[in-house]
C-alpha cells in the first residue's frame, strides 16, 4: 500500500508521464512514424551530452556500452589506460582483461577522484596508448572525476582517445563532450535518464569513428559502425527498445517543462548541496571531499554506533525509506543516498525527515530536526534567489 522512496543510484523513479509515453501502442522499428520519432529525440538528447555528434541508441544496459566503446576502439595486446576510483572503474578493467588489452591502471583509493596531476605523471613514461578510460561519477562513491581537465591532459600528452563512462550522471550533471573533448561518452537509461534499465546511450567523436573505422577486433551486436549507418536512415541495425525511446522523448518534454537542462542541473547540484548540509548537521560524515561530490549520490558512512544493514532494513520496512549500501571494501562503512533524475528538493526534506525518525528508533545521539533544518536551508536559500 505505502509507495517505495527509491533513493538510489538506479534504477530510479519513472515520472508519470514517460510511464504513460511507453504504454503507448507499439509501432515498427522500420516504420515512418519510427524514423520521426528515432531523429527528434536522438536530436534533443545532445544538450544531455554537450555534443553535436549522433547520439546512438543501444538496446542494452550501461555495461554493454561500456563493452562497446572498448572493443570498437581498441585491439588485443594494445596498450590502454584505466582510471579506476571504485567499482565502476573496475569494470572498464574488468572489460579491458576479457579483450586482451594491454592495461596501465591508475588505481586510486575508493573515495578519492583522479586529480590532473596525477594523470599526468602517471602518463609519462607511456608512449604507446590507445586509449584512456575514466568514470565520470562513480556511482559506488559518490565521486565526480574532473573529466573536463583529465581530457585536456590526454590530448596534450598522448594521441589516445578518450573514454568516458557517464552512466551514473549524464542527465544530472554537466557534459560537454565536444568542448572538453571526450572521444566516446555512454549512458544507461535507468539512472538520471529517468527510465527503466534498457537503453543506453552512446555518442562518437569524430577522432573516434576514425579508430573505429580501422580497428580490427570483430563484433557483432555491439558494432558501432552499423549503428552509425543505421542512424543515418534513422534506425537502428536490430530491433530497438522502442517503448523506452518512446520514454525518452517525454523525458526531453520533462527537461524543456523544467527550463532546459540548464535547470535540471542546477536542481541536481541543489540536492548534493541539501543532503551534504543535513548530514553535516547531524554530524554523520561524508566520504566524498566537496570539491569531488557527485551531484546525483551521495555516499554517507555509516553512523556511529551503527549496525548498517540493521538500519537500513529498518528505513526500508518501518518508513518505505530504499537507501542502497555499500560496495565492495566499503560494504558496512557507507550507504549510498540517491538522489538523480525524477528527484526533487521536496523528496529530499521527505528523505532527511525518515532518515531522523530512523536514527531516533536507533537511538543515534542527534539535535532532532537539525538535518531537516538544514536541508530547508539550503533549499530556501535557492527559492529567494
Ligand atoms: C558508473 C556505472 N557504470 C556502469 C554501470 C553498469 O550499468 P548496467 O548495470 O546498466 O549494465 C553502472 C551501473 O550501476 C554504473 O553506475
Amino acid at each position: 500500500m505505502y509507495p517505495n522512496i527509491l533513493r538510489h543510484p538506479g534504477p530510479t523513479p519513472i515520472p508519470k508521464k514517460v510511464q504513460l509515453a511507453m504504454n503507448q501502442d507499439m509501432i515498427s522499428h522500420r516504420s515512418e512514424e519510427f524514423v520521426q520519432l528515432y531523429r527528434e529525440t536522438t536530436e534533443r538528447v545532445k544538450p544531455l551530452f554537450g555534443t553535436n555528434q549522433d547520439i546512438l541508441l543501444l538496446p542494452s544496459g550501461g555495461t554493454a556500452a561500456l563493452e562497446a566503446a572498448a572493443v570498437n576502439t581498441v585491439s588485443p595486446g594494445e596498450e590502454v589506460v584505466v582510471i579506476t576510483i571504485g567499482a565502476f572503474g573496475d569494470y572498464f578493467v574488468s572489460i579491458c582483461e576479457k579483450y586482451g588489452f594491454h592495461i596501465h591502471k591508475l588505481q586510486k583509493q575508493w573515495g578519492e577522484a583522479c586529480s590532473a596531476e596525477e594523470l599526468a605523471e602517471f602518463l609519462k613514461p607511456l608512449t604507446n596508448i590507445k586509449a584512456v578510460f575514466a568514470t565520470y561519477n562513480e556511482t559506488s562513491t559518490g565521486v565526480l572525476n574532473p573529466v573536463d581537465e583529465l581530457a585536456k591532459v590526454v590530448h596534450t600528452q598522448t594521441d589516445a582517445l578518450f573514454i568516458v563512462d557517464g552512466v551514473s550522471c549524464i542527465g544530472g550533471a554537466p557534459a560537454e563532450m565536444d568542448q572538453w573533448g571526450i572521444d566516446i561518452l555512454v549512458t544507461g537509461s535507468q539512472k538520471a535518464m529517468m527510465l527503466p534499465p534498457g537503453l543506453a546511450l552512446v555518442s562518437v567523436s569524430d577522432r573516434a569513428w576514425k579508430v573505429i573505422e580501422e580497428n580490427k577486433t570483430p563484433s557483432y551486436y555491439l558494432n558501432l559502425l552499423s549503428y552509425r549507418e543505421w542512424a543515418e536512415k534513422g534506425m537502428t541495425p536490430n530491433t530497438p527498445a522502442v517503448s523506452l525511446i518512446m520514454g525518452l522523448s517525454a523525458v526531453c518534454d520533462l527537461i524543456e517543462e523544467e527550463g532546459g537542462f540548464s535547470q535540471t542541473v542546477a536542481r541536481h547540484e541543489l540536492m548534493k548541496n541539501m543532503v551534504r548540509e543535513a548530514m553535516k548537521a547531524l554530524k554523520i560524515s561524508l566520504l566524498a571531499a566537496e570539491e569531488y561530490a557527485s551531484p546525483t549520490i551521495t555516499a554517507i558512512r555509516t553512523p556511529e554506533g551503527l549496525n548498517l544493514g540493521e538500519f537500513l532494513a529498518h528505513l526500508k520496512k518501518q518508513y518505505h525509506l530504499d537507501f542502497a549500501g555499500g560496495l565492495g571494501p566499503l560494504q558496512g562503512e557507507i550507504f549510498r543516498f540517491g538522489h538523480m533524475g525524477y528527484c526533487f528538493p521536496s523528496d529530499i526534506l521527505q528523505a532527511v525527515s525518515l532518515l531522523e525518525a530512523g536514527l531516533q528508533d536507533f537511538s543515534y545521539s542527534f539535535e532532532r530536526g537539525a538535518g531537516v533544518l538544514a536541508a530547508q536551508k539550503v533549499f530556501l536559500q535557492s527559492v529567494s534567489r
